[in-house]
């Protein structure tokens, strides 16, 4: 299992999502964020206007998957949050040990 953990603009939250749905992954977390890259958040536009922040609202969402589904989760959400302009975001890769759903006590993949 990996977690996937993308920073991507707000305003692409509901494509992202749309997509992953089309992929059967259903289960995410979001997390409204602050945050800057290389840029360090100056000169961003920012729903169409430029803005001179030192940081810029993000969206984080983490989602766990199967090592089968990562490479196409992280292809859709490459694709639905592309713009081509700074600030597109990121995707981070993580390890994950195992997981549990509290209500049945499974683990592992059947948790997810
Ligand atoms: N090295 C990093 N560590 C943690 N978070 C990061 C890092 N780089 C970017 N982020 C997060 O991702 C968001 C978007 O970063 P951004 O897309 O501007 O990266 P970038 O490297 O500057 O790329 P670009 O040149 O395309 O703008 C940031 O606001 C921040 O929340
Ligand atoms: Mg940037």
């Amino acid at each position: 299992m990996k977690k996937i953990e993308a920073i991507i603009r707000p305003e692409k939250v509901e494509d992202i999502k749309e997509e992953l749905n089309k992929l059967n992954v259903n289960g995410l977390t979001l997390s409204q964020v602050m945050g800057c890259g290389q840029q360090k958040g100056w000169k961003e536009y920012f729903r169409g206007t430029e803005v001179i922040l030192s940081v810029l609202p993000k969206v984080k969402a983490e989602i766990i998957v199967t090592d089968a589904q990562l490479e196409a989760v992280i292809e859709v959400i490459c694709k639905a949050a592309h713009t081509g302009e700074l600030g597109d975001g990121k995707i981070f890769v993580y390890d994950v040990v195992d997981a549990i759903r509290i209500r049945t006590g499974e683990r592992g993949i059947g948790a997810v």
